[in-house]
């Protein structure tokens, strides 16, 4: 069935609940093989791929699932039969923590965005490595997204960091250090180039480390916020380049506000959806300019349609992320996309 024919009812329920419903569904379509398989059958793109060789990890196609829609591992398997070469679980946290309070994710359905100010809701890491345990190895790339607690300072920072590092380095094909939501009081002044070279010089070591001792090379990226300054872009990214970081994805949600029309437009927190779409694309030409394209970048703001994923492919990505695109798209959304063929150097 079309995604936009059930669309009005899902907007009947709050933005929150219309998730958990979602992510119900996609136990459910997970948990019992035949069900997989068909939601499989329903989702599958004439186009398998193309395959994407980046950062040393073959995705079987450039479409993930951006961070923050699975923070608890609980749908992986079914978001893995809509077709998703990758997915991003997380983010997690090492404590569980609550979030801010209800309501704190608005549909500003007028301009096909979202407001939100979650501030990390999750069930902490033990709950999300038991979740993922064996789910690496099921024909998508697993990434996980690792946070501070709120209520850890940021001078104490690289030892969640360090902690989850630690836990997710056997469970993850790479590790996504996320210094960019808007929600978390301080988060974001881990990008200043000081504070993240002190952050991510020991990360990069434990996880070369890592490697060394298994055998196994897990990347890790740094997912950066849209409001960076240049002068301030630069400085993250020259800590990123000296720490040997292995990609940048681009971009977190945004706390400007572009002119829209929804009445919730002045609603605290991260704004995802279109009006994001141009801003990021920019910010990911400034990423491959200033890196020369040495840097691979990973494009996560504003795609709706297959067009704006190409459009981030051609401004340099190497891969795209979808969110906010399967709020108004819906789930066939990936599907859409790989049937598009998306080109590379065109
Ligand atoms: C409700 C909601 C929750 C999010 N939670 C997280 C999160 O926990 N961690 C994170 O790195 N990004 C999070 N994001 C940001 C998305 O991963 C993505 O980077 C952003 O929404 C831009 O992409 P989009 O325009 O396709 O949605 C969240 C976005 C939304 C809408």
């Amino acid at each position: 069935m079309n995604y936009k024919t059930f669309r009005p009812l899902i907007y009947k329920l709050t933005p929150e609940q219309a998730h958990h419903t979602t992510i119900t569904m996609l136990q459910l379509a997970g948990w019992f093989p035949p069900a997989t398989a068909i939601v499989r059958a329903m989702y599958r793109a004439k186009n398998q791929g193309p395959e994407v060789t980046c950062m040393g990890i073959k995705f079987p196609n450039p479409v993930g699932m951006a961070a923050g829609y699975d923070k608890d591992g609980l749908g992986w398997r079914g978001l893995a039969a809509l077709g998703f070469g990758h997915i991003e679980v997380g983010t997690v946290t090492p404590k569980a923590q609550p979030g801010n309070p209800k309501p704190r994710v608005f549909r500003l359905v007028e301009d096909e965005a979202v407001i939100n100010r979650m501030g990390f809701p999750n069930k902490g890491a033990d709950f999300l490595a038991n979740r993922i345990k064996n789910a690496r190895g099921h024909g998508f790339v697993l990434g996980v997204n690792i946070g501070k607690n709120k209520v850890t300072p940021n001078e104490k920072a690289l030892d969640d960091y360090l902690q989850l590092t630690r836990k997710f380095f056997p469970l993850s094909d790479y590790l996504a250090i996320n210094v960019s939501s808007p929600n978390t009081p301080g988060l974001r002044e881990l990008q200043t180039r000081k504070a993240l070279e002190e952050l991510l010089e020991p990360l990069s070591a434990e996880v070369s480390a890592a490697c060394e001792a298994t055998g196994r090379s897990v990347p890790l990226v740094v997912k950066l916020a849209p409001d960076l300054s240049d002068d301030e872009l630069d400085g993250a990214l020259e800590a990123v380049m000296h720490t040997g970081i292995d990609g940048v994805i681009i971009s977190n949600t945004t706390i400007n506000r572009p002119p829209l029309e929804s009445n919730l437009a002045n609603e605290i927190g991260g704004l995802s959806g279109k009006p994001l779409k141009d801003l990021n694309t920019e910010m990911i030409r400034k990423v491959i300019a200033r890196t020369g394209g040495k840097l691979p970048v990973i494009a996560s703001g504003g795609i709706i349609t297959p067009e704006d994923a190409q459009e981030k492919i051609d401004a340099g990505a190497a891969l795209v992320q979808v969110y906010t695109g399967l709020i108004y798209t819906g789930p066939e959304l990936v599907q859409q996309i790989l049937n598009f063929g998306l080109k590379y150097n065109k």
